[in-house]
């Protein structure tokens, strides 16, 4: 049977996992393809035995060894972070290697520079598991949706952030004390404001609409709110107004310009997004032949991750066996035909809101915030206010019909300077229909 030899960067929770994944499912992997997949040498910056069964690989510390390897059929890039990922895969790809890669913050950021590296090279790079984990969603983008204009891309994309979320909405826990649960899972990023604060999630986004669309994205394109501002108090309104607190990825297809988004959004509990608990991913996506379609699965961890990497390697695999490389253009467009389009100014956006402004009590206060909602045209749906102690700050929460995020940024600012409120107001996006 023809053998096909992989080496991989990084052994570490998704190294590991693909090596384990590679060899569990060997046999299986054969008999769908006719190729035996072969772990021939791990790259670790600090020389280790692996354990069984990998024991007997030799573990090297030089990239240049590694790409000299002539026998090397794909190379695996598996540290994450921006160096010394971009130098290995660059090398690896001058070295004629084709690559696999987790790495989203790398091809958010240097993706253009890779694909032409690796198209002069004539050589693959396969990510499946750098967006949804082990979701199919580069798959499904690249291959099945092929025969559709994407009109909008709704995603849970981390699984840090909603398992965050979901153990605050179900137990009531607090913010602090479930981040320290998702980092011992091992879901977090090495640095976990990057799960927190929706720039994971971006450089998923920055990824999807890339392919979605054929265009250039850059990461300063996707405006970036996270939900570490989000307290308990907001997730029980939230409920009380029937919706769920989410991190959404939202981008929505202008023709002319697109929307690319990233911030806690209030969704309606019988919107199918608002079901997805825990660490697990869903992307939703609307393409004009096939209407919508939703795809869930685990968004992290070693065994998900390892799946959608092999899947990359068998691919990647069948075409050299099959003398077809690059017979679907990674990015789902042909080079050339990837362009530059507008981006959908934030302000332009309309939608429903949700305000909890912090208030002193007393007589007045919420006529003169309503007043001033008034002034901006910005109507309110229904109002809570619970519990009242002379001189001490109050919530007051709100849920307002469409209006003009331009209009609220201005009364919000006029709100948050009276003297009646003592913080900031928080400002959460509500999601209706597909908006
Ligand atoms: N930190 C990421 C998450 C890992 O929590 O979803 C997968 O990209």
């Amino acid at each position: 049977m023809k053998k096909i030899y992989v080496g991989i960067i990084g052994f570490g929770t998704v190294g590991s996992g693909t090596a384990q994944v590679m060899y569990d499912q060997m046999d299986r992997m054969a008999r769908r393809s006719g190729l035996q997949l072969v772990l021939k040498t791990v790259l670790e910056q600090h020389p280790q035995t692996l354990p069984e069964p990998f024991a007997d690989i030799p573990v090297i510390t030089s990239i240049d060894e590694f790409c000299q390897d002539s026998d090397l059929d794909i190379v695996v890039e598996l540290i994450g972070g921006m160096e010394p990922a971009l130098t290995f895969v660059l090398k690896a790809i001058a070295a004629g290697k084709h690559v696999v890669t987790a790495n989203k913050a790398l091809l958010s950021e240097h993706g253009m520079e890779i694909f032409q590296a690796a198209a002069q090279a004539n050589v693959e790079v396969g990510f499946e598991a750098s967006v949804g984990g082990g979701m199919p969603v580069i798959k499904a983008m690249k291959e099945g949706l092929v025969a559709n204009r994407i009109d909008s891309i709704m995603g849970i994309l981390n699984g840090t952030a909603n398992y965050i979320l979901s153990k605050m909405t179900n137990d009531g826990a607090p913010f602090a004390e479930v981040l320290k649960e998702a980092q011992d899972l091992g879901f977090a990023e090495a640095d976990p404001t990057y799960d927190v604060e929706g720039i994971d999630t971006a450089h998923k986004l920055v990824i999807l609409m890339t392919m979605a669309y054929g265009m250039k994205v850059k990461l300063s394109d996707v405006t970036i709110e996270g939900i570490s501002k989000i307290e308990p108090t907001d997730i029980s309104f939230a409920k009380a107004f029937g919706h769920r607190i989410k991190l959404l990825a939202i981008s929505r297809n202008h023709g002319d310009h697109v929307e690319a988004r990233v911030h806690p959004t209030l969704v309606p509990e019988d919107h199918l997004l608002a079901s997805i608990g825990g660490p697990m991913n869903s992307v939703h996506i609307h393409g004009d032949m096939v209407g919508d379609i939703l795809i869930y699965g685990a968004g992290a961890g070693k065994m998900p991750t390892g799946s959608a990497v092999v899947a990359d390697i068998m691919d990647i695999a069948r075409n050299i066996d099959r003398g077809c490389i690059n017979r679907v253009p990674a990015l789902s467009y042909l080079p050339e035909e990837i362009g530059e389009r507008a981006i959908t100014p934030l302000s332009h956006l309309r939608c429903p809101y949700y305000f909890r402004f912090s208030t002193v009590d007393g007589p007045g206060v919420l006529s003169t915030i309503s007043g001033i909602l008034g002034q901006h045209n910005i109507s309110i749906e229904s109002v809570i206010q619970k519990g009242r102690e002379a001189g001490k700050t109050v919530p007051i929460v709100m849920h307002t019909y469409e209006a003009s995020e331009a209009e609220v940024v201005l009364a919000l600012a006029e709100i948050d300077a009276l003297d009646i409120t003592t913080a900031d107001t928080v400002k959460i996006r509500v999601l209706t229909g597909d908006k």
